[in-house]
């Protein structure tokens, strides 16, 4: 058992939002790639679009990997302020955040998006982040696990098992993210547990051991250690302190 948790690579994502200019990615990424040297981890960014080309070109030859918030499920056409897989593919882009709570609050966003979207990205080699997470209403009312269940379910319809081991889920419960209120570590550990359990039922159990779950919300410098500590959690996706060089460094080396 203990072996099977060794051998998924840890993967802590920085998932940048609406922030930073591309002036202020540029020195946010030449700041991380200094710290990332001789990494035995996955270390991902994940920049607004209009920074994805300088960033790209910078992070050449290192060990940080490119990721972009979001991807259309088409290659191209009549879909005005949408990007195509085509075009983030050309950028070196390997991970692509999917279904974030923001994204499925403010912007439409549903199970069904989410499932197309994460075929989109398997077909241009790119692996999906899938956010998956309850709000607190759904959580105070005892239904966080049917919820996340339901996303899981719909989000991965007819995904092939032997495409489990691209999937990275990330664990964000709503009432966590950008509050400062953390899950406490044994919460989100218990719910990442729940989501394997629910992968297993989906892709198998041995596939399901290849998926890397990560939490995310309010993860920071001060919290990072003990939430890497717990059994089932194989990385971070964070948001806020991902702004920062020297947060987000001693994330990336918690
Ligand atoms: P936060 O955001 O770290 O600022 O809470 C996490 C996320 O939304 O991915």
């Amino acid at each position: 058992m203990v072996e099977e948790i060794y051998m998924r690579r840890p993967i802590m994502a920085g998932n940048w939002k609406m922030n930073n200019t591309v002036s202020e990615s540029v020195e946010l990424v030449k700041g991380l790639i200094e710290k990332a040297e001789g990494t035995e981890r996955d270390f991902v960014v994940c920049p607004p679009y209009t920074a994805l080309y300088t960033v790209s070109e910078l992070i050449k030859g290192t060990e940080i990997k490119l990721g972009a918030q979001n991807i259309h499920f088409k290659e191209k056409g009549a879909y005005t302020g949408e990007v195509s897989p085509l075009m983030l593919k050309e950028l070196n882009v390997e991970y692509v955040i999917i279904g974030h709570s923001e994204r499925r609050q403010y912007f439409g966003e549903t199970d069904e998006t989410v499932n197309k979207k994460i075929k989109t990205a398997f077909e241009y080699d790119m692996k999906p982040i899938v956010c998956v997470g309850e709000s607190l209403a759904q959580r105070e009312g005892g239904i966080a696990e049917p919820i996340v269940k339901g996303q899981l379910v719909n989000g991965l319809k007819n995904i092939d098992s032997k495409d489990a081991e691209r999937v990275v889920i990330a664990y964000e419960p709503i009432w966590a993210i950008g509050t400062g209120r953390t899950a406490t570590s044994e919460q989100a550990n218990d719910m990442i547990k729940f989501i394997r359990s629910v992968l297993a039922g989906i892709f198998g159990k041995e596939a399901a051991d290849t998926v890397r779950i990560q939490y995310g919300g309010s993860v920071k410098p001060g919290n990072v250690k003990e939430i890497m500590a717990q059994s089932d959690i194989d990385g971070a996706l964070v948001g806020g302190a991902s702004l920062k060089v020297d947060d987000f460094a001693q994330i990336m080396n918690y």
